[in-house]
């Protein structure tokens, strides 16, 4: 055995030593969960009306997207008012019956906040327009002046994250910044009512029994506009080492977590937060530690390929890159802007493309090519849950992962929602991974609601339902529920250590001799004598199958 990795001396401050540490977190996209009322948007009462599945389902917590009024020009991502639901997904009071409902079945709440921009119909924006050139409103957003003899060309080539430039025209010779759509103006975080504005927002929640956050985009809220502005060629790669890129992970974005933090410390227990960070690795960490969010987001094994090579170094990285933090890794194989895990493992590998860039070429075709094997990829799915379930630290699961879904491809343009779709001309967007989910083998929407939902469901949907998948012992939804059940008490501490092994084979020791083999060869393998605990597909004679995670005990 080599390269033992043991976090259990980092044990210590507040974030570190709760049930965090280890949670499974269950990533809802509420407007695609289930739908209450029939309008075919999925709602809060509808999560409420569900709080039996996810604990049947054994969940430590849910991570809510956002459910906040919006306009939906980029799934919701766009708040018109961050204390409030959106009226056609329910009321404050739906909010806190479905809070107080989860709290009773022992399942934690974290809602996101979206701190980078508002959507343009914030009051905020709306008073910015309004108010005109030099205005102290336009402060709270970052309005420049247009280059041109009347300002009528944008101040920089900068490009925005879904394509097309970064600024718009408010049609006064001024623009203002967007790193997302038109519709998302970003917010100005040097000036102090913005920072305010939050502040209030985070207490808003917490007092209404949140217990943690998920911070969208943390890493983009300080910018360094001043001129002369670099050409976008060259700060078209987003990821630096160093904080020295003007819009992403500067390090003075860690002063606003310092603050919230304090506020996070002030509530018993604890209030938790998680960074979605897109950083280069060695900077991640610091999003994760004590005195910033706490924990963040490890993008890489979403990233990741279907090799065992991949998986060990995203591991290793994953483990060693938190030692300085102080924290657990937050791993995850998919969320709502990621082509489903199924599908990705299903398609075939390129040497010289990852999975997630085959499965969104794939996308552009309307899923015509390259053939995707769809059992292939939900038996690959099964062992790879299997393998996050077993390392130290905490695992979120999107939606309908655990049914094995695979995204949806044929969406036809016209019903498409995400702005990346009309932006961009690369990408078909990620409204694949947001259909609706099915709860039932049959009905107008699979039992999502009385309606069709906003995004209409392909005919093989209702072969993946809830209400099939419970009674099957074999089905992913039951491998998952096997698996949380067991997790619990099989992963005790935070040890890990490599067993060497075949290069196809992944083979990991935890404590209390428990170990996580999986096989991505073409031919089963023989197993270290033991218990068998949990194993994503059958054995063959005792030997493990290609595609195939088992948990053992061993003597
Ligand atoms: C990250 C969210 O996950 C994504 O859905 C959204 O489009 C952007 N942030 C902008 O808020």
């Amino acid at each position: 055995m080599t390269s033992t990795i043991d976090q259990d001396h980092l044990i210590g401050t507040k974030i570190t030593t709760d049930l965090w540490r280890n949670a499974v977190v269950y990533q809802i996209y509420p407007r695609s969960f289930a739908d209450s009322n029939g309008d075919g948007i999925g709602d809060l009462p509808g999560i409420t009306s569900r709080v039996p599945y996810l604990r049947w389902l054994g969940v430590n917590a849910v991570w809510l997207s956002p459910f906040y009024p919006s306009a939906l020009a980029d799934g919701g991502y766009d708040v018109d008012d961050h204390r409030n639901v959106d009226p056609q997904l329910g009321n404050l009071d739906d909010f806190d019956a479905m809070v107080a409902a989860l709290h009773a079945a022992d399942i934690k709440v974290i809602v996101d906040i979206v701190p980078n921009h508002t959507s343009n119909r914030h009051a905020w924006f709306v008073q910015a327009l309004a108010a005109g050139r030099g205005a102290s409103e336009r402060d709270r957003y970052l309005f420049r002046d247009g280059r041109g003899r009347a300002g009528e060309l944008p101040p920089n080539d900068w490009e925005s994250i879904f394509g097309g430039s970064a600024w718009a025209s408010s049609g006064d010779g001024q623009w203002y910044f967007h790193c997302f759509a038109a519709e998302q103006p970003d917010l100005n975080w040097e000036n102090e009512e913005v920072r305010e504005d939050f502040r209030r927002t985070i207490r808003f929640w917490a007092d209404r029994g949140v217990d943690g956050f998920r911070i969208d985009v943390a890493h983009g809220l300080r910018k360094d506009l001043s001129e002369p502005y670099p050409p976008w060629g060259e700060i078209a790669d987003l990821m630096r080492p160093d904080g020295s890129h003007p819009l992403w992970d500067r390090d003075d974005v860690h002063e606003i977590y310092a603050d919230w933090r304090r506020i996070f410390d002030s509530y018993d227990p604890p209030r938790y937060a998680v960074a979605e960070a897109i950083v280069h690795p060695t900077r991640r960490a610091r999003y994760a530690s004590a005195d910033s969010l706490g924990q963040a987001f490890n993008f890489a094994m979403q990233d990741a390929d279907w090799r065992a090579e991949d998986y060990r170094q995203v591991i290793d990285t994953g483990l060693a890159d938190m030692i300085n933090s102080g924290a657990t890794t937050s791993w995850l194989l998919g969320c709502h802007d990621t082509p489903r895990v199924a599908t990705r493992y299903g398609l075939p590998l390129e040497d010289d493309c990852s999975a997630q860039q085959v499965a969104r070429a794939w996308l552009l075709s309307d899923g015509a090519e390259p053939y995707l094997d769809r059992s292939l990829g939900e038996r690959r799915s099964r062992a790879a849950i299997m393998i996050l379930l077993a390392l130290p630290g905490s695992t979120y699961i999107y939606q309908g992962d655990e049914l094995g879904l695979h995204e949806v491809a044929d969406l036809a343009p016209e019903v498409l929602e995400d702005p990346m779709a009309s932006r961009s001309t690369t990408e078909k967007g990620r409204d694949g991974c947001r259909v609706p989910l099915p709860w039932t083998a049959q009905g107008p929407s699979y039992g999502f609601g009385a309606a069709i939902g906003h995004l209409p469901q392909p005919d093989w949907f209702g072969a993946y339902a809830v209400s099939v998948q419970e009674a099957d012992a074999d089905s992913t939804l039951t491998l998952y529920r096997q698996a949380l059940a067991l997790r619990d008490h099989l992963f005790a501490g935070s040890g890990l250590s490599w067993v060497e092994s075949e290069p196809w084979v992944l083979h990991f020791a935890r404590p209390g001799g428990i170990r996580c083999v999986t096989n991505f060869g073409t031919e089963s393998v023989s197993l270290p004598a033991g218990q068998v605990l949990l194993s994503s597909a059958h054995l063959d004679h005792g030997r493990l199958p290609t595609d195939t995670t088992v948990w053992l005990r061993v003597p």
